[in-house]
């Protein structure tokens, strides 16, 4: 995508996050507000941020595309770093029976669940896989969503794990969204190794593994680290070959069961793990020791009926908290910032200013890219938000219903709340 040169001005406050690594306790809080801001981006870089009558005493406005954000908040582009965009075929059926009663670990043991969504992505080709990820991409786009992370784990063979990779190669290239790709081929056991997940994870080591690495599909590789799916020493044997590879660690760990997923993850150094809803203390504060962050998914809380994680307490005690979606066609189907915002401000304690922090600083940290994205600071991507009111308080207060008015992708306008529809630039 073209990169550009855009001069924002006269914002009521931007909202900076400023900063260059995962923030932690009171940091979360500290979201370095400039009122009357405004915001340099030349070439999709951001050049320089500050109080707009400084910056146009300095930067000559007919070099830029001009926006006045006069009564709008800017903020840096939301970062959703947990989720499974590219997939095959729904399970509306599924979420109706968990209204009924029936748990979703049970659906899974029923050959429903993860299963059921691999039947149909092994099916489906690549086009029909590209063009629901370009409107799914579309509608984070709409909720302000610069940088996403999808995940495979719907192929578990060899070809369709790569497939989902590829395809999101291809959607990372085609859409203003940029996506970064975990290989998730330990998601479930699959039929054809019912009962032998040793044997699985020897597959996934000899024969996919090593296609993912060489073909440099995935930046991440992660594991469903849950009794009855991947034990501890399972998950730890797969991902010190991952890491091996040269890949980077994440885990969907201690989310319905306490297992020490969270205690492995800090052991082994893993950027994030993930889900945690019942995460020990120790967990936590081995966590907070090793830098892992916790990716907290209150989406699939929500909807699975379960108890939220501790965010209050993690944060209390110094664990970087990010905020994402989950989005899956099982546990969570849903895009919506908003509603992440309203159940985290709401169910989990914590202040708007912290929600903030983890959906963009904090959900860049997980991904590892805290140095060039999460933030306007001098010198990371022009992605940026511009919402329809003052303040970013308004994000949750107007309850699940986004607020996000612009998106700037590397200093270019691909979303206009006016213009919703068209394909804008790109
Ligand atoms: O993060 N917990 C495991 N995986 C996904 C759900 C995937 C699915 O149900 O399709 C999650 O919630
Ligand atoms: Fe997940």
């Amino acid at each position: 995508m073209n990169k550009g040169n855009i001069l924002i001005k006269n914002a009521s406050e931007v909202v900076t996050c400023s900063g260059f690594e995962a923030k932690t306790g009171k940091e979360m809080s500290d979201l370095k507000i400039i009122s009357d801001g405004a915001v340099i981006i030349e070439e999709g870089i951001i050049k320089a941020v500050g109080k707009s009558d400084k910056i146009l005493e300095t930067f000559k406005e007919k070099e830029y595309q001009v926006i006045d954000a006069s009564g709008k908040s800017v903020l840096p582009g939301f970062v959703d770093s947990h989720t499974h965009f590219v997939f095959g075929g729904y399970r509306a059926e599924e979420f109706c029976w968990r209204l009924s009663g029936i748990s979703y670990m049970d659906i899974m043991q029923r050959g429903g669940g993860i299963i059921n969504t691999v039947k149909v992505t092994r099916a489906a080709s690549k086009k029909e896989l590209y063009n629901e990820g370009i409107k799914r991409l579309n509608s984070m786009l709409s909720f302000g969503v610069t940088t996403v992370e999808g995940k495979s784990g719907y192929g578990l063979d060899c070809k369709t794990e790569i497939k989902q990779l590829e395809v999101m190669d291809e959607l990372d290239r085609a859409h203003p969204i940029d996506v970064v790709k975990t290989f998730l081929g330990a998601h479930a056991i699959p039929e054809e190794y019912e009962g032998e997940e040793d044997k699985y994870i020897d597959y996934i080591i000899t024969e996919v593994l090593p296609v993912v690495a060489e073909k440099k599909l995935a930046k991440f590789c992660d594991v469903f680290c849950e009794k009855n799916v991947f034990s501890v020493a399972q998950s730890k044997r797969l991902l010190l070959e991952a890491k091996e590879m040269g890949m980077e660690l994440k885990l969907h760990a201690d989310e319905i069961v306490q297992l020490g997923g969270a205690e492995l993850a800090a052991e082994l150094g893993a950027v994030s793990a993930d889900h945690l809803l019942q995460i020990s203390d120790r967990g936590i504060k081995e966590m907070a020791r090793a830098g892992v962050v916790a990716t907290l998914l209150p989406g699939t809380a929500f909807s699975l009926k379960e108890p939220y994680a501790k965010a209050r307490y993690m944060i209390d005690n110094h664990c970087a908290v990010a905020l994402a979606t989950d989005m899956n066609p099982g546990s969570c189907f849903t895009e919506s910032i908003p509603l992440i915002f309203a159940l985290a401000t709401i169910y989990m304690n914590m202040s708007v200013e912290e929600a903030i922090s983890a959906l963009t600083i904090n959900g860049a940290a997980a991904l590892n890219r805290a140095k060039t994205i999460g933030s306007i600071d001098i010198g990371k991507k022009g992605d940026i938000s511009i919402l329809e009111f003052p303040s970013y308080k308004y994000i949750p207060y107007h309850l699940g219903v986004s607020c996000v008015e612009k998106v700037i992708k590397i200093g270019r306008i691909v979303f206009d709340k006016e213009r919703k529809g068209e394909k804008i630039c790109w």
